[in-house]
């Protein structure tokens, strides 16, 4: 049984009153009888508060991306090492605004993976087509290059220490949606190139669905067989939204 996970990645969106109010009102809402896990990805100047609010809470910490390299003169960057340092123990790796607005190649993003599992976190790898690519009929062969690069660099063993997150370019902050049935489609491509090298790691490894998931759409999209929770971008924002869906994904077990 894999446990699903909703994570919230905040963007480049907050503050120290955002941070504040919304992990009170996540805080709030929590409910002891939840067995799904719920997660929220702050930006970089936040996390420490969001650390300090959230001792003892059953909402984990991550970040949004990190440096390929442990320290040095790398101006501007955060290590995976700063991050734990600061309470996270998850981070997203490539996420397709890094790799489109950043430049960030599949090489890029399978070093940013085992640097964060060198150091302890749990690294939620991003896949996902464009919309040009899925029109050209290329989605599976995309993604499966995507994790191709990964599974190459780290090996299957260490799927088993990571989440992957299908979002498709397309669906993210665009309010359209891929349908349950697209999404699931593409889950069990994930999941079948994953177990057709380990079939134990590819049966545990969970898989996330990405892109304009709401409180009126989680439901139907968490039911699918291989979609194991959700990576959140605007419906975070509200604690309202995302305990909703967080409900959604606690309802999917
Ligand atoms: P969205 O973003 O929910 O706003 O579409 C999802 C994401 O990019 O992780």
């Amino acid at each position: 049984m894999r446990t699903p996970l909703v994570a919230g990645n905040w963007k480049m969106n907050g503050s120290h009153e955002l941070t504040r109010d919304l992990l009170t009102g996540l805080e709030a809402g929590l409910d002891p009888a939840d067995r799904a896990e719920i997660m929220v990805l702050p930006p970089f100047p936040y996390l420490t508060l969001a650390r300090s609010l959230l001792v003892d809470s059953a909402i984990r910490l991550g970040a949004q991306d990190l440096s390929t390299r442990p320290d040095g003169a790398f101006t501007g960057d955060v290590s995976a090492a700063m991050l734990s340092d600061c309470g996270c123990s998850a981070v997203l790796v490539g996420h397709s605004e890094r790799r489109t607005l950043h430049g960030e190649t599949d090489e890029v993003v399978a070093e940013k993976f085992s640097a964060a599992l060198a150091a302890g976190l749990l690294p939620i790898l991003c896949v996902g087509e464009t919309l040009e690519q899925r029109e050209q009929g290329q989605t599976e062969a995309v993604v499966s290059r995507q994790l191709a690069a990964v599974l190459q660099s780290a090996g299957i063993a260490a799927l088993a220490q990571a989440v992957v997150a299908y979002e498709p370019v397309w669906a993210i902050g665009t309010g359209r949606t891929a349908t349950p049935l697209q999404a699931q489609e593409v889950h069990a491509a994930i999941r079948a190139q994953m177990s057709a090298e380990d079939a134990t790691i590819g049966g545990q490894v969970r898989v996330l669905y990405g892109g304009s998931v709401k409180a009126d759409n989680a439901a139907e999209i968490f039911a699918q067989q291989d979609i194991d929770g959700g990576l959140i971008g605007g419906a975070s924002l509200s604690a309202e939204s995302f305990l909703a869906i967080y409900r959604a994904a606690n309802q999917s077990f």
